[in-house]
């Protein structure tokens, strides 16, 4: 019998446990922390997409009053080699990005660092650049691995061509989707002091120990003389998992002034220091026989990434997992171009990824003459299709039945155009979700007082998703007392090591290492000191490694995404009156954080399907839409009714929780189900996302 956490108040709607803070405006952000003799860095950014720097002009900057400092390839320390190439900053004179951080002021005021910057004058050497992605171009290549090794590129079983051309009906068609910036409401923040003693940095990210690490490679400094906190972060979405250039300019900044040193990036500037996901071309290609059952499946991604460092977002990943098919395909290709850097981006590959295979699955059905859910149901894979290995749980057929009776899938005319209410068309669509639950090694430490008071501490970080909260749950189950009892420290480099908040691993692995601390605490209480606590306290830590069940098992959450639109005949316009994602997640920890988790990441699903698109200006290499004016980002008035429930799984596989990830879930098909809605309603298929009105006119 597996251990397993009990459930007293895990499953419980517990408020944000920092909820007061934040509404109060006591909570603490990044840039907030009052310094004494603080300064403030400010960069210039290149004009220029490829080429060099050939000289800079400080002059006009240095005389401004309030200025301590102008930095540029030429005076910066030389930092030691980093793995990731964006963050050599100042180390060389080559411009291999439009906005590259080419020279940086730091002054007594934000203000007056700003304006400096805008005096310093900076002479390239142009080169020719190369920022055009497009499917047939001669030089794309096969990268290594996918999303920085934890893929392969390719994968290939049985012979899809020869099933493709004996198939009784076959798709092959083309989806695109446009590059994405994150842009969390905090924007990317760093706070640096520089002291004999190391560095202390007040970082808004998504894991102290990345960014810790990062800097004490870049620095030369032993890692625990860098301590990095952030105790709170409006926002990440896989932008501040890993540190970006200005986390590097910021401590150099407090190197050579000796100064603590501030950086925000403007919303500007996140346009091309803080990652993005890349644009996708995908073709895809089904066959089925006559009943539905697909005999192949072939995904073919085609990609960008940087000349300087490599990301390739693994689109065609979900593809592996999602339907059963005798011969099937997944390959990856990139195209190097001189852009900034792409990176972590909100469910990156299953979320352009599910675009593409759940809008094929609908045009597949129309084909086949089928309803959609009952074609999903119809290749609902009895083992993971790509490694054999049978699912820990397996909820999508559970959530495409709940969902079709809760959003009253059963009296739809399949018909397109079916459906209007005067100028509007009326049409529904439905789109399978599906993310993979992992875990990364973890590490707590549990303390008791004698009066009972328990700290747990842990290097976890709370993004805005209700960590606080979910990790106080799961350690006072874990150590069976009230969750009162319980004072959480996260977010500090200087509580013990775990992963980042990404991957929707953050309360499966950092739960797992404080229900094994608490254990070790509980047996440690029991066996040497007979239940009761000595007067000096006692503590006890706790570690996960590696779940050695995630060899034997194939482990993802599911999830079923509902849309109704109106498409307005006249002008194009589509609204979504009425959202619903049903998912299969293992146990949800806390109801109340995780439906707004969810309920976020369908919005975000909204947004990629109507609205956000980052627009390149190849004669600049530059994106230009680059602020809340012009990359369009769903607000209130573009979200109706969203609907977000869930069927609870028991997955001991998974972890002593039975929690799955729900991070990311949220957001993954619902650009599809949408899509697949306005098809209905219009007879139009989009393939090409944002579904811009232009699009649906003639
Ligand atoms: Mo998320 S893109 O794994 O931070």
């Amino acid at each position: 019998m597996k251990t397993q956490l009990i459930t007293r108040t895990t499953g419980a709607p517990l408020n944000r446990i920092d909820g007061v803070q934040k509404v109060t405006g006591t909570a603490k952000y990044a840039y907030e922390y009052p310094l004494e003799g603080v300064t403030y860095v400010f960069p210039v950014q290149s004009t220029i997409a490829r080429g060099m720097v050939v000289s800079i002009d400080a002059s006009a900057a240095r005389a401004l009053p309030g200025v301590i400092a102008v930095l540029w390839h030429e005076n910066a320390p030389q930092l030691a080699p980093v793995d990731d190439a964006e963050l050599a900053v100042f180390q060389s004179d080559a411009v291999v990005y439009h906005g590259q951080f080419v020279a940086a002021v730091v002054a007594e005021t934000s203000e007056i660092a700003r304006q400096a910057a805008s005096l310093v004058v900076v002479h390239y050497e142009e080169q020719p650049h190369d920022v055009e992605l497009r499917a047939d171009r001669g030089d794309l290549y096969k990268p290594q691995s996918i999303a920085l090794g934890y893929y392969q590129t390719d994968t290939f079983d049985g012979d899809v061509e020869a099933a493709l051309t004996s198939a009784t009906v076959s798709l092959d068609q083309v989806y695109t989707t446009p590059p994405y910036h994150n842009n969390p409401l905090e924007p990317h923040a760093t706070t640096a002091i520089w002291s004999d003693e190391g560095v202390t940095l007040y970082d808004s990210n998504q894991g102290s120990h990345s960014i810790r690490d990062a800097v004490a490679t870049a620095f030369r400094l032993p890692p625990e003389r860098v301590r990095v906190i952030a105790r709170y972060v409006g926002g990440g979405f896989g932008s501040k998992a890993f540190p970006h250039p200005h986390v590097i300019l910021t401590v150099m900044a407090a190197q050579a002034t000796k100064r603590p040193v501030k950086f925000a990036l403007t919303r500007q500037q996140m346009f091309a220091l803080a990652g993005y996901r890349p644009p996708t071309i995908q073709r895809m290609r089904l066959g089925a026989d006559r009943n539905g059952r697909l005999t192949t499946i072939a995904h073919d991604v085609v990609e960008q990434t940087a000349t300087i460092h490599e990301f390739a977002e693994p689109a065609a990943v979900p593809t592996r997992v999602m339907y059963a098919a005798p011969n099937r395909r997944t390959t990856h290709r990139l195209a190097r171009l001189d852009l900034p850097v792409p990176s972590w981006m909100r469910a990156p590959g299953e979320c352009p990824g599910m675009f593409a295979l759940e809008s094929a699955m609908d045009e597949l059905a129309v084909a086949c003459g089928l309803d959609p859910i009952e074609l999903r149901i119809r290749n609902e894979p009895a083992v993971d299709p790509e490694t054999g290995r049978p699912f820990s749980s397996r909820g999508l057929v559970a959530c495409l039945r709940e969902g079709a009776q809760r959003f009253g899938w059963a009296s739809r005319d399949p018909r397109p155009r079916a459906r209007r209410d005067g100028s509007w068309l009326i049409g529904t669509g439905v789109a399978a979700s599906t993310f993979p639950a992992s875990q990364r090694p973890a590490t707590a430490l549990v303390q008791v007082d004698r009066a009972g008071n328990y700290h747990v501490r842990i290097d976890a970080t709370d993004i805005g998703t209700g960590a606080w909260t979910a990790l106080t749950q799961i350690a006072a189950d874990a150590l069976e007392v009230r969750p009162e009892r319980v004072q959480l420290e996260i977010g500090d480099s200087a509580q013990p090591k775990a992963g980042v908040a990404g991957g929707s691993a953050g309360t499966a692995s950092w739960g797992w290492a404080i229900f094994n601390a608490a254990s070790a605490l509980r047996a440690r209480l029991h066996e040497e000191y007979g239940g009761s606590v000595p007067a000096e306290g006692l503590e006890a830590s706790g570690a996960f490694d590696t779940n050695p069940e995630a060899q034997q098992f194939s482990m993802h959450a599911f999830g079923a995404q509902f849309a109704e639109v109106r498409v307005n005949v006249t002008t194009g316009e589509v609204r979504v009156p009425r959202l619903l994602g049903v998912f299969a997640a293992g146990r949800i920890i806390n109801p109340k954080t995780a439906r707004s988790q969810l309920l976020g990441g369908m919005t975000m699903g909204l947004s990629m399907a109507l609205h956000e698109a980052s627009v390149l200006d190849p004669r600049f290499g530059d994106y230009v839409n680059h602020d809340f004016a012009e990359y369009h980002i769903a607000t209130n008035a573009d979200v109706s009714t969203v609907d977000v429930t869930w069927i609870d799984e028991e997955d001991l596989h998974v972890n002593p929780m039975s929690a799955k990830g729900i991070g990311e879930l949220g957001i993954v098909g619902t650009a599809a189900a949408i899509a697949n809605a306005v098809y209905h309603a219009t007879g139009i298929r989009i393939r090409d996302l944002p579904i811009t009105l232009d699009k649906l006119l003639p």
